[in-house]
Formats: structure tokens, sequence, C-alpha cells
């Protein structure tokens, strides 16, 4: 099911980007985009089949004439059901700047399966300036508040073949006040 976006990015086609949840048969799409969205990580296919198929009520995609141009993996953590973990975030080139990525994170939080959480987790290598300006964006409507510390560390967990992936949490200061 798909169904218009709220508050359309003006630049942006408007009247044809369209969010949604992804289902199976988009997962080699999805593929496609991240493998075109440097310096995402490429996982297989495979796994992106399972994420537009077992984890699509978590993750949310975005259609601009009939083409995949955005794409936010992320999931509920298991042990930890006030949590929102975000996996990759992928923009094409041709739709960034406008926004789109925070509609993205917002159109998740926005479902019924997003109801207990009160806060928002992703890990971030220091050098990737766009994924900071992007969740920093984020947590600025959020009511500010962002920490991060090493958590994925080159050395102890990447073998010296990764850099260090810091783990980056935003408090969502409504949600968090209302459950308190
Ligand atoms: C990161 C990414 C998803 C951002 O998508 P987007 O739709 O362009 O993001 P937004 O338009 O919502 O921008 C949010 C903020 O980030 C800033 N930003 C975007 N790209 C940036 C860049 N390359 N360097 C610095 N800041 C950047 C924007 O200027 C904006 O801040 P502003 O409104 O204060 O100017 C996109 O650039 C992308 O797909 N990059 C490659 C994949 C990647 O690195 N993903 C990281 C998340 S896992």
């Amino acid at each position: 099911m798909s169904r218009p976006v709220d508050r359309r990015p003006t630049s942006l086609h408007s009247d044809t980007t369209r969010l949604r949840k992804p289902k199976k048969g988009d997962g080699a799409a999805v593929w496609n985009l991240i493998s075109e969205c440097k310096p995402l990580d490429e996982n297989s296919m495979y796994c992106n089949l399972l994420q537009c198929d077992h984890f699509a009520d978590t993750c949310v995609l975005a259609e601009m004439s009939g083409q995949i141009v955005g794409w936010v993996s992320a999931y509920v953590m298991p042990n930890e059901p006030d949590t929102l973990f975000v996996w990759q975030v992928a923009v094409s080139e041709a739709a960034r700047g406008h926004g789109l990525g925070g509609l993205l994170l917002k159109d998740i939080l926005g479902r019924k399966d997003c109801r207990g959480v009160t806060r928002v987790q992703t890990t971030i290598t220091a050098d990737n300036d766009a994924s900071w300006s992007l969740f920093r964006k984020f947590s600025e409507g959020q009511g500010g508040g962002l920490s991060y510390a090493p958590y994925y560390t080159e050395d102890l967990h990447f073998q010296e073949t990764q850099s260090t992936e810091y783990m980056v949490t935003i408090p969502l200061a409504e949600r968090a006040a209302l459950a308190a």
C-alpha cells in the first residue's frame, strides 16, 4: 500500500514522490540503489530481500516516477523495544539535498510498530559527513539531544579492516516525556 508524503520537499517533483513500505519484490532495486550510494556497505541481495520481506514494517522506500530513489532499513531492537536502530539510509544523488532522508526516518517513526519507541540509534564512521549532518539535523527536530561513543571499533571488532563505527543515540524528547 502506498500513500502520499505529508511534508513534501518542494523541489523534489513532490507530486510523484511517494513513501511506502517495501515488498520482497523491491529487494533487488534496493540493492542497486545502495550500490550507487557510496560509502554504504553493500550487503548481499539476499540481505536486502530479507529486509524488504521480514522487516517491511520498519523499513521505508521513496519512489519517484516508478524509480526507487530513497531507502531506510531499520528495526526495533529485539531486547530494547524503546529503540529504533537505523541500519542504512540511502538517497540517490539526484534526489539529495531536499530533506528526503529526514522524511524517510519520520515516516517509520510515525507507524504503529514504533509506538513504543522513544529513541533512535545508528552507527556512523567519523568521516561520513553526510550521515552526521543528516542525523544532527534530524535530532534538532526531536529536541536537540544527540550523543555518541565508539561502539564497533577498528581494532577490536573489525580486525583493522574498517573504521570504527560510533553509536549515535538520539532521544525523541516528546515521546520520552509522554512515556515517563
Ligand atoms: C546521507 C544521505 C542519506 C542524505 O540524504 P538527503 O536526503 O540528501 O539528506 P537531507 O536533504 O535530509 O539533508 C539533511 C542535512 O544533511 C546535510 N547534508 C546532506 N549531504 C551532505 C554532505 N554530503 N555533506 C555535508 N552535509 C550534508 C544537508 O545539508 C542537510 O542539512 P541542512 O538542512 O542543515 O543543510 C545521502 O547523502 C546519501 O544517501 N549518502 C550516501 C549514503 C550514506 O552515506 N548514508 C549514510 C547513512 S547510513
